[in-house]
């Protein structure tokens, strides 16, 4: 089987584990949002990545889908107050929940699907529930600070490259390390591989949000299924815009940090005039770059690891995948 059907076969036993195990209860308005985002599909990568490492590290992928489904649930819930936080429309092509419900509908099925996704370790014995739920909280809390710097940085000119790092780290590639070390656990791997295989998800997770931060800009709104220029729109300051301010000249400097002072109406203008700027001041070329060098860092990790060669050649795969796509 080639790599990519064994992917597409993880993709499909999680999709049936999360039907099984999701029922839609009452009342109807807190359940069928939590119904409706999972339904939406996305890329599946951060359970994809627990049945993975679990199966890498020599126990059933079986073993894992219950941590898999945690993980997706609580993704899923940060998505959906994501959205709320970034004013956005559009998810996986389609209308946002709280868009298409309201605001409080967003908050209240987000709390639930939080709750949610801890109650599916109760399936582990209480050795593993204690180890996989410890680092699960870690992890939320960070993505919580994560989220929390990305919302102060809209306000602040004064962003560097270090806390630029930091903030996705957080809000994003944490999840996805623990998403693996997750897969470690249940399968009962030596600490040293658990944490290696995190710096890989770590890592992996990093050039992941530099990548996404490239195509919330660059993305083709037929295949992205976000609203390409959002980023723009609610000046966040992503890697594209603190390099084309280390880079532009003087004038695209000063014209880059008004254009990110205002949020007009009609923000088409403004979001045209940025993408020149990033693109002209060489920052796209430095962001690719960026991400290039994250994923050679996630290799580095995965090299360290005790895991058999061709599991880590399906890894590895796996996570060249991911930089070459447009969702
Ligand atoms: C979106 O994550 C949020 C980020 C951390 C960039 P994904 O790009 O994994 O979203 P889906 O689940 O595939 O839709
Ligand atoms: C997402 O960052 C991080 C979390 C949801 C925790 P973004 O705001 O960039 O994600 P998208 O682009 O909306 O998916
Ligand atoms: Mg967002
Ligand atoms: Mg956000
Ligand atoms: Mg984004």
């Amino acid at each position: 089987m080639s790599d990519i059907d064994i992917i597409g076969q993880y993709r499909e036993q999680f999709v049936t584990h999360l039907q099984t195990r999701t029922k839609l209860g009452e009342p109807k308005n807190l359940y069928e949002p939590v119904h409706y985002i999972l339904g939406l599909g996305g890329k599946r990568m951060r359970p994809i990545l627990t049945l993975m490492t679990a199966k890498a590290f020599g126990v059933k992928a079986e073993d894992a889908l219950d941590a898999a489904l945690a993980v997706e649930m609580f993704h899923n819930f940060s998505l959906v107050h994501d959205d709320i936080m970034d004013d956005a429309p559009l998810r996986r092509g389609k209308t946002t929940v709280h868009e298409r419900w309201d605001v409080n509908t967003g908050i209240l099925s987000g709390d639930a699907m939080l709750i949610l996704s801890y109650q599916f370790f109760e399936s582990y014995p209480a050795e593993t529930y204690k180890e996989l739920t410890k680092l699960f909280s870690k992890t939320a809390l960070e993505v919580c600070e994560g989220q929390q710097y990305d919302v102060d940085f809209e306000t602040r000119d004064d962003v560097t490259i270090p806390e630029y790092l930091k903030m996705i780290e957080y809000k994003t590639s944490v999840l996805v390390a623990a998403a693996m070390k997750m897969g470690a656990i249940v399968a009962q791997a030596s600490k040293k591989d658990a944490n290696a295989i995190y710096e890989f998800g770590r890592n992996l997770g990093i050039a992941f949000q530099l990548q996404d931060d490239y195509l919330d800009a660059f993305g083709d709104p037929k295949t992205f299924g976000k609203q390409v220029g959002g980023d723009i729109m609610e000046n966040k300051k992503t890697y594209l815009f603190l390099k084309s301010l280390e880079k532009a000249s003087k004038d695209d400097q000063d014209g880059l940090l008004h254009l990110y002072s205002i949020k007009p109406e009609d923000s088409t203008a403004k979001v045209e005039a940025v993408k020149t700027i990033f693109k002209e001041s060489g920052a796209v070329e430095e962001t690719k770059k960026a991400i290039q060098e994250f994923t050679q860092k996630a290799f580095d990790a995965l090299a360290e690891t005790n895991l058999p060669d061709k599991n880590k050649a399906l890894l590895k795969q796996f996570g060249e995948s991911l930089m070459e796509r447009t969702v």
